[in-house]
């Protein structure tokens, strides 16, 4: 449908909240954990799509690694989709590699799998579906 966001890999998120409130011109309208991945969030509105940093919680955490790998930067871009398990089915019937089988719980009450950067000339796409909370 459209980019919904794209997701910044952060190592300071307090530090990297004020520069994006200054950058942007907005403030950072939500924060939210997801334990489960060890990343904490912070979003920005800028038009139809968003800004969301994100920040480790914890050493174990996939932008802790990605940091350390890569250093800070863009992480992912996000497409919403109006059916995340028809575009899941559609996308591996293609030969697409998914990371996840199964659409997983994200940030911001949405449904998200991602595509294998492989797959996408290098950037790690992510799906995700608006669900009602
Ligand atoms: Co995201």
């Amino acid at each position: 449908m459209h980019i919904d966001h794209i997701g910044i890999a952060v190592s300071d998120l307090e530090s990297a909240i004020n520069r994006y409130e200054a950058l942007l011109g907005t403030p950072c309208y939500k924060r939210e954990r997801v334990e489960s991945e060890g990343v904490e969030t912070a979003f920005f509105a800028t038009g139809e799509s968003k800004v969301e940093l994100l920040g480790a919680t914890n050493e174990a955490s996939v932008i802790a690694k990605f940091i350390a790998k890569r250093g800070e930067g863009l992480h992912h871009t996000a497409f919403e989709v109006a059916d995340i398990r028809a575009e899941m089915a559609r996308l591996k019937a293609q030969g697409y590699t998914l990371l996840n089988e199964e659409p997983k719980m994200g940030a911001d009450n949405k449904l998200i799998a991602f595509l294998h950067p492989k797959d996408a000339n290098g950037v790690l796409m992510e799906l995700c579906q608006s669900v009602l909370s």
